[in-house]
C-alpha cells in the first residue's frame, strides 16, 4: 500500500535511497574492492571479449540505457549503441556474434523489447536482461541478467526503476572497467565509495521538496517546458521532459544543451520555463553560456545545481541543489528534483499522477 504517502509515485520517489541500497547490497563489497554479479561473473569472457554493447529498451528504460552509454564508454572503454527496441527490431540491424545485447525493462513484459531480444538471439548475440520484475517474460527469455531489486513499482511514471537500472548498469560498467584495467585501482575504489554514498545523497536531495513545491506553483500554468543537459545529464533532460509530459500533459522537450542553438532556441520567450541541469562538472562553463543565451531571450531558468553553487544562482530564476558526486553518478541525483517537479505540477493541475490517461504500466502491444 501507499504507506502514508498520497500517491504511489511519491512513495516510490522517496523509496529510492532504500531501493538503490537493495540494488547494490551483496554485489558491491566496498572494503574488499569487489563487485559480484552472478550474471556477469558467469559470463565474464563474453563481457571482456565483446567489441560492442547494444542496449535495447523503451521509454524511461531507454533513457537509463543512454545514461549507461556514457558510463560504459567512459569507464569500461567499450562502444555502446542505444536503440529503441521498436526501431531496432524492424530495421534489419547488424548484430555480430560477439556483440552483447542488454535489454532493460522494469516490467520485463514490454512487447517491443521482447521482440528485439528474440531477434538478437536469432542472430547469435548474447543477451543480458536488466529487469525489475522477478520471473518476468524478459528475465526468462534472456541468457543471463541482473535484477534491479527496486521492489514493486505501481505508479505508471517510472521513478525508482530508472535510478536502480542506472545503479545496476554502473556496477556492470565498473566491474568491466576493473577487469579490463581501463580505470586505475584508486579510481575504482573512489567510484565504489561514491556509489555507496548515493542513497544518503538522494535523501539530501529529497529535502528540497518544499522548495520544489514553490517552483512548481510558479510554472504550473506554462504550456511548454524545455529541459537541457549535457554529457551524462543529457539523458536526464529527456527523462525529466518525459516525466512532465506523461503525468501533467504539459508539452515538454529534452535537448542536449548545445543543440539548443540549432533550432529550439527559436521557441524561447518569457513564457518558456527552461530546466537546465548545470552541476559543477565537466561542461559547467559551457552550460553557463547556454543559460546566458536563454536569459538574453527572457526565458525562465530553473537550474539544477551542485550544492553551494554561486554562478548559476546569479543567472537563474530558481535553483535546486543536489549534493556533489563523481560525474558518472550525477544522473542519480539530478533526476530526483525533476521527478518531484513533475509530481507537484501534475497534482496542482488536478491530474491523476499514478494513472495518467492513455497509459498502461506495461506496454504489451507492439
Ligand atoms: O517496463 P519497461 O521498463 O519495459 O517499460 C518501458 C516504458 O513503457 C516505460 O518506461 C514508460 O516510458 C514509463 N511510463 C515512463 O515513465
Amino acid at each position: 500500500e501507499k504507506n502514508g504517502y498520497d500517491h504511489f509515485m511519491l512513495k516510490e520517489i522517496y523509496e529510492q535511497p532504500d531501493a538503490i541500497t537493495d540494488t547494490y547490497r551483496g554485489r558491491m563489497l566496498v572494503d574488499k574492492g569487489i563487485i559480484r554479479m552472478a550474471g556477469v561473473d558467469n559470463n565474464l569472457e563474453k563481457f571482456l571479449n565483446a567489441k560492442r554493447i547494444i542496449i535495447v529498451a523503451c521509454g524511461t528504460s531507454w533513457h537509463a540505457g543512454l545514461v549507461a552509454e556514457y558510463i560504459f564508454e567512459d569507464l569500461a572503454r567499450i562502444p555502446v549503441e542505444v536503440e529503441y527496441a521498436s526501431e531496432f527490431r524492424y530495421r534489419n540491424p547488424v548484430i555480430y556474434r560477439d556483440d552483447i545485447v542488454i535489454a532493460i525493462s522494469q516490467s520485463g513484459e514490454t512487447a517491443d523489447t521482447m521482440a528485439a531480444i528474440k531477434l538478437a538471439k536469432e542472430k547469435g548475440a548474447f543477451v543480458f536482461g536488466v529487469c525489475n520484475v522477478v520471473g518476468s517474460s524478459i528475465s526468462r527469455e534472456t541468457h543471463a541478467g541482473a535484477y534491479t531489486h527496486a521492489g514493486p513499482e505501481i505508479g505508471v511514471a517510472s521513478t525508482k526503476a530508472f535510478t536502480t537500472q542506472i545503479t545496476v548498469l554502473s556496477l556492470m560498467a565498473l566491474k568491466m572497467a576493473k577487469e579490463k584495467g581501463s580505470i586505475s585501482k584508486s579510481d575504482f575504489h573512489l567510484y565504489l565509495r561514491e556509489l555507496e554514498l548515493i542513497p544518503e545523497k538522494i535523501e539530501k536531495a529529497l529535502q528540497s521538496n518544499e522548495h520544489i513545491l514553490e517552483v512548481s506553483k510558479k510554472y504550473k500554468d506554462a504550456s511548454n517546458f524545455l529541459y537541457l543537459g549535457r554529457g551524462f545529464n543529457f539523458p536526464v533532460a529527456l527523462e525529466g521532459a518525459l516525466k512532465l509530459k506523461e503525468i501533467s500533459y504539459i508539452h515538454a522537450e529534452g535537448y542536449p544543451a548545445a543543440e539548443m542553438k540549432h533550432g529550439p532556441i527559436a521557441l524561447i520567450d518569457e513564457m518558456m520555463p527552461v530546466v537546465v541541469i548545470a552541476t559543477r562538472k565537466g561542461h559547467y562553463e559551457k552550460v553557463i553560456s547556454n543559460i546566458q543565451e536563454i536569459k538574453s531571450r527572457q526565458g525562465k531558468i530553473i537550474g539544477i545545481v551542485t550544492e553551494g553553487d554561486v554562478e548559476v544562482r546569479e543567472l537563474a530564476d530558481y535553483v535546486i541543489e543536489v549534493p556533489d558526486t563523481v560525474e558518472p553518478f550525477t544522473p542519480l541525483l539530478t533526476t530526483i528534483p525533476l521527478q518531484l517537479l513533475s509530481y507537484h505540477i501534475a497534482l496542482m493541475l488536478g491530474k491523476n499522477v499514478d494513472q495518467p490517461r492513455n497509459l498502461a504500466k506495461s506496454v504489451t502491444v507492439e
